[in-house]
C-alpha cells in the first residue's frame, strides 16, 4: 500500500441493501483496496432520509445533507438513491465541481445521460455506472472498453430479475400471470409496487444505456418501444411451448441497415417467443443474461445476477476502483461517445417477425382467406400448421421478417375475419434465422 498517497475521500450517497454492502466490503478489506488501486480509501459520510434505520453505519458518517456532503471534501460520489431527483442535481453538483462520480441509477442515466456526461467531460471527472444495468454482471465495461474496438451490431439480452422469474415460473407451472405475480412477492422477488418491473420501464432504461454505448449514439428511454409482461397469457406459454420455444422478456437493440446501407438503431424491450435451445431460454428464475454479437468478436454472452445486495455492489466497488486508480495516475476513464448519432428507428419500421396462433373454421377457403392477409401486407409466412379440431381448428402461422406495423395490421385484419373465431396468441419471435 502507497501509505503516502492521501485517502480517496468518497461520499455515498443513499444506503440500503446495496450501499450497506459496499460499506461493509470496503470495511472488510481495506488493504486490498488500497493495494489495488494505490492509495487508501476513506468513507467520508453516508447520506440517508432516516439516520435511525441504520445502526449499522456508524454514526459520525450519516448525514442528512446530502448537498453538504457531495459539497464538502470528497473525491468520489457514489450514488444509489435511485430515481431523477434529488440524484440528478447532486451528481451535476459533484461533477461540475470536479468530483468523479459513481452511480448505479438506470433511469438517471437513460434519461440525463448526456447531461452528466458533459458535466464530467466539462470538469475532467469520471463517470461509471456499470451496476446501472445487469448488477453484477462485467457487462457496461466491455461495451464501453473492450469491444471499443468492434462494430456491435446487436444486443439482447434478459435484464429484468422479476420479470424473468414470473415468466420462468408461468413456464414452468402454466399458472397465470396474476397469481404468478402475487407468488413472485411473497418470495421476495417482486417489489410492493412492481409497475416498474413489469411494465418493462426498468428493461427499457436498461436498454437505452446498452444502446448508447454499442452504438455511439445518444439514445434515451423514450426512444424504446417498450412492452411488458402483464398481457402474456397461458396461451402464449402453452403457443410458445407447441413449437419447442419459450417466453422471455427481452431488451433488443440493433443496429438496422436498410437496403440503400442507410443506418439506424432500434431498440425495444417486449416479451418474445425464443427456441429452447437458445442460450437466453435457459436462464432462469431472477438471472439476467446479455447476448452481444459484433463484427470482429462474434457472439459472446454475459451472464449472472442482475440485482441484489451483494451482487450489486461488486460492480459499484470496481467502478470505485476504476476512478480511484485514474485519481491516483491522474488519467481519466473513458468519456460518452455519441459520435455515430445514428436515427433511432421507430417500432413500426423495425424489422420483426410474429408467432400468430388462431382458432378459426375447419372449413375450405379458411386459410387461404388468413393467407391473403398476410399477402395484403407483404408479409411473407415462414411456418403454418394446422390441426382439426372438430368444427374448429387451430392454426399456427410464424412469419418472416417484415415491418413490425406491417406486422400489427396483418393481425388486426385477420381477427376482423368471420371465419377466425379467436386470436389466442400474437408474439414476436427472436433468436432464430429470419
Ligand atoms: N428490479 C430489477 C430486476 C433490479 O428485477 O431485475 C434492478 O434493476
Amino acid at each position: 500500500m502507497n501509505q503516502d498517497r492521501a485517502p480517496i475521500r468518497v461520499a455515498l450517497l443513499g444506503c440500503g441493501t446495496v450501499g450497506t454492502e459496499v460499506l461493509r466490503l470496503l470495511h472488510d478489506q481495506p488493504d486490498e483496496f488500497a493495494a489495488r488501486t494505490g492509495a487508501p480509501m476513506l468513507v467520508t459520510g453516508v447520506a440517508v432520509r432516516r439516520p435511525h434505520k441504520h445502526p449499522e453505519v456508524p454514526e459520525h458518517l450519516l448525514t442528512t445533507d446530502a448537498q453538504a456532503l457531495v459539497e464538502g471534501d470528497v473525491d468520489v460520489v457514489v450514488e444509489l438513491i435511485g430515481g431523477i431527483e434529488p440524484a440528478r442535481s447532486l451528481l451535476l453538483t459533484a461533477l461540475r465541481s470536479g468530483k468523479s462520480v459513481v452511480t448505479a441509477n438506470k433511469a438517471l442515466l437513460a434519461e440525463h445521460g448526456s447531461e452528466l456526461y458533459a458535466a464530467a467531460d466539462a470538469s475532467g471527472a469520471d463517470i461509471y455506472f456499470e451496476a446501472a444495468v445487469a448488477g453484477a454482471i462485467p457487462l457496461l465495461r466491455p461495451l464501453r472498453e473492450s469491444l471499443a474496438g468492434d462494430r456491435i451490431n446487436r444486443v439482447m439480452g434478459i435484464v429484468n430479475g422479476t420479470t424473468n422469474f414470473i415468466l420462468s415460473a408461468m413456464d414452468s407451472t402454466g399458472a397465470g400471470y396474476a397469481e404468478t405475480l402475487d407468488e413472485a412477492g411473497r418470495l421476495g422477488y417482486a417489489e410492493a409496487d412492481p409497475t416498474a418491473d413489469v411494465d418493462g420501464f426498468d428493461a427499457a432504461a436498461k436498454a437505452a444505456i446498452l444502446a448508447s454505448l454499442a452504438f455511439h449514439t445518444r439514445v434515451t428511454a423514450s426512444d424504446v418501444h417498450r412492452e411488458g409482461i402483464s398481457a402474456v397469457t397461458p396461451g402464449d406459454i402453452a403457443a410458445a411451448r407447441t413449437l419447442d420455444r419459450t417466453v422471455k422478456l427481452l431488451a433488443i437493440c440493433e443496429r438496422v441497415v436498410d437496403e440503400d446501407g442507410t443506418e439506424s438503431v432500434s431498440a425495444r424491450v417486449h416479451p418474445a417467443m425464443i427456441p429452447r435451445s437458445h442460450p437466453l431460454a435457459g436462464v432462469g428464475d431472477a438471472f439476467n443474461a446479455v447476448f452481444v454479437e459484433a463484427e470482429a468478436a462474434g457472439q459472446l454472452m454475459f451472464y449472472g445476477q442482475g440485482a441484489g445486495g451483494a451482487p450489486t455492489a461488486s460492480a459499484v466497488l470496481g467502478d470505485l476502483v476504476a476512478v480511484a486508480r485514474n485519481l491516483v495516475v491522474a488519467g481519466k476513464g473513458p468519456r460518452e461517445s455519441a459520435h455515430a448519432q445514428l436515427p433511432v428507428r421507430p417500432m413500426g419500421k423495425t424489422p420483426t417477425r410474429y408467432h400468430i396462433s388462431l382458432d378459426v373454421a375447419d372449413k375450405a377457403g379458411v386459410l387461404s382467406q388468413v393467407a391473403a392477409m398476410f399477402n395484403e401486407h407483404d408479409v411473407s409466412i415462414s411456418v403454418v400448421r394446422q390441426q382439426g379440431r372438430g368444427e374448429e381448428a387451430s392454426l399456427v402461422v410464424v412469419t418472416h421478417t417484415a415491418p413490425d406495423a406491417a406486422l400489427r395490421s396483418t393481425v388486426d385484419k385477420i381477427a376482423q375475419l368471420p371465419v377466425v373465431r379467436e386470436v389466442v396468441s400474437v408474439m414476436r419471435v427472436e433468436g432464430e434465422p429470419s
